[in-house]
């Protein structure tokens, strides 16, 4: 049967303590309702509704869907009154399944099952039991028939005691929901219109409910504060952890590991301690990469060797390159096959060709770097004048001397030597040596000067 998709998102989320509405909140650096509405894209749904509270623009800033339904709670008047908003966009003949906004662990295959379970019923529910249900509405039934869900504020001594609790999940005929939402009241402890009332009011047409679990507890769990938000990241990145050991990764230490965004990876990777992954990643077969790195939206090859402590991000580095230990490519680099980079080296827009070396202490900025070239200890390539920025192109085989500044537009030909401590402000020919150094006087029996 076709269904639609309610996610409820306007909650204040007061506990977060933030200026950031509560469902952008990031698990795994993607917004948690992202999460969710990812999961609902592959199930199907004819249209996601999402009910709002506040916060659109930065909403829909920083959410990507298509054709998200946004439905505007303007009070926060509890989750019957949330679902009420989207009540005049739902169609009679559809089913509706309803989701919160701030449980992002939420499966696919859970989803799945609980609409199937919905087949055979009028009204289908997702529960979970808990060892400390406080602050969860409970279970009521009658033998093994669920006859309503009451709010923790609300129920007795006797039922404090049910572990069975709602996860807020549910799905239902959209004709049955509507002319329900129409019926709810707000008498009760906090003085809201729960859409838990909904359970009890489909009992009594003697409607059929019937209840299904998710395969952990974690998958339904909220987020209402950052110490959730924490052990939710953990849970997700344990998860993310194991997939990737599983897919063939060697995580020296898993719980060491976080995966911000998507990985793609050939075999036998190994992956050190404290490495921070994010955006979109590659990593090639037989690479290895050392502790504290961090790949932003880059790509490494095979054989690669990345060692402690490198920052790339939105980089290219080829098959047997070495990078670091303390390197930084910048957007834009491009490391082509067998070529290294050294400690302290810093690369933006820049091309090292292939076999091409800059081990020690450098900044190359808007550069093309043939092949074969060396590029000494502490060599410059001047790219700003402080208002434009200009290139450096470096010949194959040319060797530029420690401690060097080209001052760009800067061009140095192919096997072109320069002598270090230079300053080169002209072009270097193929071949030539270029010195541009002040030249060396020695002044003979020189006394150096004593204390007064
Ligand atoms: C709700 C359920 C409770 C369940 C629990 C699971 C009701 C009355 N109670 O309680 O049975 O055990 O979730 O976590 O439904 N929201 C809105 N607008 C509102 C109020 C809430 O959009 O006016 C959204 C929130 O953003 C959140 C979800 O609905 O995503 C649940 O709201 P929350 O306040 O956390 O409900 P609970 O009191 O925890
Ligand atoms: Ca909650």
């Amino acid at each position: 049967m076709a269904f639609s998709v309610v996610v409820l998102a306007a909650g204040k989320g007061t506990r977060m303590k933030s200026s950031l509405p509560k469902v952008l909140h990031p698990i795994g650096g993607k917004p948690m309702v992202q999460h969710i509405i990812d999961t609902v894209n592959k199930l199907g749904a004819t249209n996601i509704h999402l009910v709002y509270g506040h916060g659109r623009e930065q909403l829909q800033n920083k959410l990507s869907h298509n054709d998200l339904s946004w439905c505007l709670q303007d009070k926060q008047l509890g989750t019957g009154h949330a679902v009420q908003q989207a009540a005049p966009y739902i169609q009679d003949n559809e089913d509706v399944l309803i989701l919160v906004g701030d449980a992002p662990l939420i499966k696919e295959s859970t989803l799945q099952q609980l609409i199937a379970v919905k087949k055979d019923a009028d009204l289908a529910l997702l529960t979970v039991e808990l060892d400390d249900p406080t602050g969860m509405g409970r279970i009521i039934r009658q033998g093994s028939q669920v006859t309503a869900i009451v709010e923790h504020k609300d129920a007795s001594e006797q039922q404090h005691q049910i572990k069975e609790t709602n996860t807020g999940m549910m799905i239902m005929g959209g004709k049955d929901l509507k002319r329900w939402l129409s019926a709810l009241n707000n008498n009760n402890a906090q003085g809201e219109f729960y859409l838990t009332d909904v359970i009890e009011m489909a009992a009594k047409e003697g409607k059929s409910i019937h209840a299904s679990q998710p395969s952990s507890a974690i998958e339904v769990e909220g987020i209402n504060n950052r110490v959730q938000l924490a052990s939710i990241e953990r849970a997700y990145q344990d998860e993310q952890a194991k997939a990737l050991m599983m897919r063939g990764v060697s995580l020296l230490d898993p719980a060491r590991f976080d995966l911000r965004g998507e990985l793609e990876i050939g075999q036998d990777i190994t992956i050190d301690v404290n490495v921070i992954v994010e955006g979109k990643v590659k990593i090639g077969s037989n690479t290895t990469i050392g502790a504290n790195c961090i790949l932003i939206d880059c790509e490494i090859a095979e054989n690669a060797v990345i060692h402690a402590n490198c920052i790339i991000e939105q980089a290219k580095v080829g098959e047997h390159c070495s990078v670091g230990p303390y390197a930084r490519l910048r957007p834009g680099t491009v490391m082509k096959e067998k070529s290294r980079v050294g400690n302290f080296v810093e690369m933006k827009k820049t091309t090292l060709g292939k076999g091409s070396k800059a081990n020690h202490l450098s900044y190359l900025g808007d550069t093309e770097v043939g092949e074969g070239a060396n590029i000494g200890a502490g060599t410059i390539t001047c790219n700003y004048d402080g208002v434009n920025k200009f290139k450096t192109i470096i010949g194959d085989g040319a060797f530029i001397g420690s401690n060097s500044a080209l001052v760009a537009p800067a061009n140095i030909g192919a096997n072109a030597t320069v002598g270090a401590g230079s300053v080169v402000t002209k072009e270097v020919n193929d071949n030539e040596l270029a010195i541009a150094r002040a030249k060396q006087r020695n002044v003979s029996n020189w006394q150096r000067p004593t204390k007064k």
